[in-house]
């Protein structure tokens, strides 16, 4: 661990106390190249069941068995964000968050308990970094679009670049900087696009955190059973989004614990939020998260890899029991990086998945912070920027 700048980032702290936040629509003109899949929408809560039976089958692979070939899919589509900076103004520095399944932008930035879990207000106003998260394509107030064959993995990398692209070149609305460096952060679905976008443009980022993540796709049914998932569109607090079929969501409270939550390791109020706010998943991102990550990457700037001891999606409840040879499963992942020496994989004591949720977020968000500042890439880093 490289904590030995820890004077450094005290002086930090303290020189912006409070933040500055917009809300922005982006359009991003986007092509991908998406799977074309020989799958039926599910219409029904017992559908959805079907699908997901279908899906976790042990001794198949599900994504395979459906993929009919390969579609460009192109458009414009809105994307709904949140930037903030520091009162003092703009960072040299922007860190791109993107959000995971089961929530939107907002699990970056929670109002509960005077924003004591905010992971922006601690990069903003304790690092002086500045912020841009967005809810995922297809998800919450961005565009929605098709379930199956629209709404997937593709399309959302490319959204993705596309915002990278706008940050650099000053082009978002209301946000004129040419930021010197951007830096991304993923969380779990967000951290598979992240891996995906630096893995396929090696140097369009200056940095990377992935948080709860690993390489190991042996637990993704764990995930799919614990959900208990359902249309969306059943779920009362969902219906002003007006989902169409084949968005499925949590099916009840005890679903987002099993997914999110470590025993003891959370306050019970939170888990309720969770639920309250929670956001879907597509039938296509589910059927294309596992190709995701599949090559290795070339990226070369710092990795960061932080998971919960207890995460359930990307570790199966213990990241501590990995194969031979790995001190974590975490751990292991970092092979898949061969071209960066600053890589690192750090585990959360025993948080589960949802790693902004759980009393250990204060560790969680300065190890990234710290991490990124001791790496090079701190909100001060860079030296040509100008407003
Ligand atoms: C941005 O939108 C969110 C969700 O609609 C809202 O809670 C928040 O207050 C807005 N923030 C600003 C700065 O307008
Ligand atoms: C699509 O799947 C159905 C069964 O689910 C099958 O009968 C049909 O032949 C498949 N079509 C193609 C083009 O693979
Ligand atoms: C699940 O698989 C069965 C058998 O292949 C198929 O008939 C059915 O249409 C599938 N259902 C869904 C919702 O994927
Ligand atoms: C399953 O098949 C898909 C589509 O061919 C492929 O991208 C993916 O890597 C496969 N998954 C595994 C675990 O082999
Ligand atoms: C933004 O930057 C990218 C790469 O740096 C470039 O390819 C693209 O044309 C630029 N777009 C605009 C609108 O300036
Ligand atoms: C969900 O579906 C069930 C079964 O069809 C129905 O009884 C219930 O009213 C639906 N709830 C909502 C909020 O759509
Ligand atoms: C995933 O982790 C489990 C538990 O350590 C291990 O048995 C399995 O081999 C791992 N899978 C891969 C693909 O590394
Ligand atoms: C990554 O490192 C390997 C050797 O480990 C080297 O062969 C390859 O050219 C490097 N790739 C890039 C993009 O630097
Ligand atoms: C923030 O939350 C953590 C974890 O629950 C707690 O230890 C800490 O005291 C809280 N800080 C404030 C200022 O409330």
């Amino acid at each position: 661990m490289k904590y030995t700048t820890a004077a450094s980032i005290a002086t930090f702290a303290g020189l912006a106390s409070a933040r500055c936040c917009q809300n922005i629509t982006v359009e991003v003109d986007i092509n991908a190249r998406n799977a074309k899949f020989n799958q039926s929408t599910p219409a029904t809560n017992i559908e959805v069941t079907n699908f997901i039976l279908n899906m976790t089958q042990q001794g198949q692979n599900y994504t395979a068995k459906v993929l009919a070939g390969y579609q460009n899919v192109a458009g414009k589509y809105k994307i709904a964000a949140t930037y903030c900076e520091p009162d003092s103004g703009p960072a040299k520095t922007v860190q791109l968050l993107t959000h995971g399944i089961g929530f939107d932008r907002s699990y970056w930035d929670l109002p509960y308990d005077n924003y004591n879990y905010s992971y922006v207000s601690e990069a903003v106003e304790q690092y002086g970094f500045s912020t841009f998260s967005w809810d995922r394509l297809g998800i919450a107030q961005s565009q929605h679009g098709e379930a199956v064959n629209e709404i997937q993995s593709q399309l959302e990398i490319q959204a993705l670049r596309a915002l990278t692209y706008d940050l650099r070149n000053g082009t978002i609305p209301g946000v004129p900087y040419k930021f010197d460096k951007i830096v991304h952060v993923g969380h779990s679905y967000g951290s598979e696009h992240t891996y995906a976008l630096t893995s396929m443009y090696p140097t369009i980022s200056d940095g990377i955190a992935l948080t709860g993540f690993s390489q190991n796709g042996s637990f993704i049914p764990y995930f799919a059973f614990g959900g208990n998932f359902i249309e969306a569109n059943n779920v009362t607090g969902l219906a002003k989004y007006m989902y169409p079929n084949g968005y499925l969501a949590a099916g009840d409270v005890s679903a987002v614990q099993t997914n999110f939550f470590a025993p003891g390791a959370f306050d019970p109020a939170v888990l309720q939020i969770a639920y309250t706010t929670g956001q879907p998943v597509t039938v296509g991102e589910l059927l294309t998260i596992g190709a995701e990550t599949a090559s290795v990457n070339h990226f070369k700037g710092p990795v960061l890899i932080i998971t919960g001891e207890r995460d359930l999606p990307y570790c199966g409840g213990n990241c501590l029991a990995p194969p031979t040879g790995f001190t974590s499963i975490p751990a292991q992942a970092l092979t898949f990086f061969p071209n960066t020496t600053a890589k690192e994989a750090v585990i959360v004591p025993r948080a589960g998945h949802g790693l902004n949720l759980e009393y250990s977020h204060p560790f969680t968000y300065k190890t990234i912070n710290d991490y990124f500042v001791s790496n090079g890439v701190g909100p001060k880093a860079g030296t040509t920027w100008k407003a």
